[in-house]
């Protein structure tokens, strides 16, 4: 499309609010060609859910026994729980593996692994995926690890982390994966919690030409950790390491020993595949555990449906394998489904803010998953990075993370889908495996800005403060009435989070999310309605950052709150009060921020500090976070009621420090 074409486009589309049908030759050859088949297709997963997820199971799973049950499930009691497909056994690697190597996907490209320099790329085959894998499983056997046993792996994009992932599943451990932003405080918290006997790093990593001293920071988190008795080094980069004796091995020279034949273990449906942690509203970020037949049933399915998967497709998601995308649509629904994945190890902007666009030419992507974060900030640097590479052969675009404005969307579908490619947006989180609601691409309409519709099998609904359903475009809390396969199994280690955060109103699962349905049964994500950030799609609890603010020493209370930021989505906003005697500087400003990045990592670093003098708080001593928002965001017109706070004195205070500040 060419500029001036686009820019009227997008008036007229945010003008309108008009909705976008897919092409008909992208519906022709999709999957799922219209909105009836999509229909069809989700009433009968409603209506006999046991039924759809046993068909599905059958043709899209290869099971080493079968199961005695489908779904069994309590939403309503003090012990809510859901199980899937309980006494079936199955093997994850085996079915992202083993059973794509009999016919002709024995040697196409498994995993294609591009690295932040330019030169580096690796293609992994089934059949050398396979291999690895195998190797990589006799060798945290022969480092102890056994099934149940927990692994945690602190490792940049590398192949090594996928290999590692595949090979705790084949022998049963639970991977736990600690993204390799994290600080050595928060990877020391996730070892300890998850009780890991061994951790995969790597010596070195590269983000933005810079290098990350990984085997640095896992040591320190490690000097803290007693429990693990071995750490596996990969060599990311010739450059001296220090390796401790009795505790690090070299990852290449355990492999070169070892044999490419390992058996996968049979594991029984609702056995732990891993643990992802992930931030809520308490300091302690909870351990999200997964089983194994629902979950890779329903990365497997969604992966197929939401992304029109085809046996050629050269699939690339940009997520970091150390969140949930990463798991379910870079590694384990790919590869399920026996597709070519693509595993980046760069970021969008270095060294140019072409550098997609570079990737999807250099290997003919078709089909891009990415975040609203990345489109944003590629938006901002202008079209002509995307206009200077030949991306023709991008069919399907995805987005995933936080809400993706109507701009935004229709920035993504003009200027790189060339108005050819249709978007699917999808809404899900860490805690339900894969994608709830999406724009199922060829079959429904597109409407800029709107989740659109329920994957199949799910059941959302907008409920108000009374618990019944709002009326349509009315906002309140999005929640699931019926399980899916994809749920996590718990918590881990902390069984009454998962009644008391997902299940405080019995018969539903709480998103956590805001929502409104509109006339046409649409859904639009308005964001989080708990004291969850998000940040560049990056999931921060406001109370994380507030632990760590007040871990300082001269600091007497910390409030942290999000407001709108252009790029990041949600900016972080840390309102700070200091004990008697403390000099406010920039030192002190810059000693908080080190603080912080110290106890979670840079992706939680405040935006603003606002030194204040007090802070908002009700009769009873609670703070209120919704007229420090309301502050943050400069939207001080209409405050609410603020008769209930012990000192109304204390809001214009801080609007004026506000002014003062900006
Ligand atoms: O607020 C929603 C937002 O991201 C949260 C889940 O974050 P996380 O568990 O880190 O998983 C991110 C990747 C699945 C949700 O509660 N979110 C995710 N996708 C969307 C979204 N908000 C709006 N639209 C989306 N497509």
């Amino acid at each position: 499309m060419k500029k001036n074409t686009r820019t009227a486009f997008i008036r007229h589309m945010l003008e309108n609010e008009r909705s976008i049908e897919p092409s008909p030759e992208f519906s022709y050859k999709a999957l799922i060609k219209s909105r009836q088949d999509y229909d069809e297709m989700y009433h009968r997963s409603i209506e006999e859910p046991e039924a759809f997820w046993a068909q599905m199971a059958e043709t899209h799973i290869d099971w080493f026994k079968p199961w005695d049950a489908v779904e069994e499930f309590d939403f309503e009691s003090d012990n809510p729980y859901v199980r899937y497909f309980r006494g079936g056994e199955l093997n994850v690697s085996y079915n992202c593996l083993d059973r794509h190597l009999d016919g002709p996907r024995r040697n196409k490209a498994a995993l294609i692994w591009q690295g932040e320099p330019n030169e580096e790329v690796d293609v992994y085959t089934y059949q050398r995926l396979h291999r690895e894998v195998c190797k990589a499983a006799n060798m945290l056997k022969r480092l102890g690890v056994k099934r149940g046993d927990r692994v945690v792996l602190y490792l940049p994009m590398v192949p090594q982390l996928a290999i590692s992932m595949l090979a705790c599943a084949r022998i049963g451990a639970i991977h736990c994966v600690v993204f390799s932003g994290l600080s050595a405080e928060a990877l020391k918290d996730r070892i300890v919690d998850s009780g890991a006997k061994v951790v995969i790093t790597s010596n070195y990593g590269y983000r933005s030409g810079k290098i990350l001293h990984l085997k640095d920071i896992c040591d320190k988190a490690l000097d803290m950790s007693p429990g693990v008795e071995a750490c596996v080094v990969v060599r990311r980069i010739e450059k001296r390491t220090d390796m401790k004796v009795d505790r690090d091995v070299w990852w290449d020279d355990q492999m070169a020993a070892e044999s490419p034949h390992c058996e996968p273990e049979n594991m029984e449906s609702n056995d732990p595949l891993f643990i992802l942690y992930t931030s809520g509203s308490t300091a302690k970020p909870k351990g999200i555990l997964h089983g194994t037949g629902g979950y890779l049933l329903y990365a497997t399915l969604t992966m197929k449906y939401v992304f029109d998967l085809k046996e050629t497709d050269i699939y690339w998601c940009t997520a970091d394998a150390g969140w949930i995308t990463g798991h379910s649509y870079l590694v384990y629904g790919p590869l399920s489904n026996g597709a070519t994945s693509l595993m980046f190890e760069g970021v969008p902007n270095y060294p140019k803010p072409d550098r997609y666009w570079d990737v999807v030419e250099k290997f003919g992507v078709n089909i891009l998953y990415t975040a609203p974060t990345a489109v944003r900030s590629m938006m901002k640097d202008g079209e002509q990075w995307v206009n200077n590479h030949d991306i023709s052969t991008l069919r399907l675009l995805g987005s995933v993370g936080e809400p993706i404005t109507s701009k935004a969307w229709l920035w993504y579908y003009s200027a790189v889908g060339q108005g050819r490619c249709p978007i699917a947006d999808t809404w899900w989180q860490t805690e339900t495996g894969g994608v709830m609601i999406t724009t199922i691409p060829g079959a429904v309409d597109m409407k800029p800005g709107s989740a659109a519709l329920p994957f199949f099998g799910i059941s959302p609904r907008v409920i108000g403060s009374d618990g019944d359903d709002t009326a349509p475009n009315e906002g309140g809390s999005l929640v699931i009435s019926r399980p899916w396969p994809g749920m996590m199994l718990g918590v881990y280690n902390n069984p009454e989070a998962f009644k008391n955060v997902y299940f405080p109103m019995p018969g539903f699962y709480l998103t956590g999310d805001g929502a409104y349905r509109d006339e046409d049964g649409y859904f639009w994500i308005t964001g989080r309605i708990d004291d969850v950030m998000n940040v560049s799609g990056h999931r921060i609890g406001t109370a994380e950052v507030e632990s760590a603010l007040v871990s300082v020493l001269q600091v007497a209370e910390a409030a942290v709150v999000g407001y709108p930021h252009p790029v990041k989505g949600e900016g972080i906003y840390a309102y700070v009060t200091v004990k008697e005697g403390t000099v406010i500087n920039d030192d002190l400003r810059a000693e908080l921020c080190n603080h912080v990045r110290a106890n979670i990592g840079p992706i939680a670093t405040p935006d603003v500090i606002h030194f204040a003098s007090a802070l908002p708080k009700t009769r009873s001593g609670k703070i209120m976070r919704r007229i420090l928002r309301k502050i943050a965001a400069q939207d001080t017109e209409n405050l609410c009621d603020i008769s209930t706070l012990s000192e109304p004195s204390v809001v214009n205070d801080l609007i004026q420090e506000t002014k003062r500040m900006s």
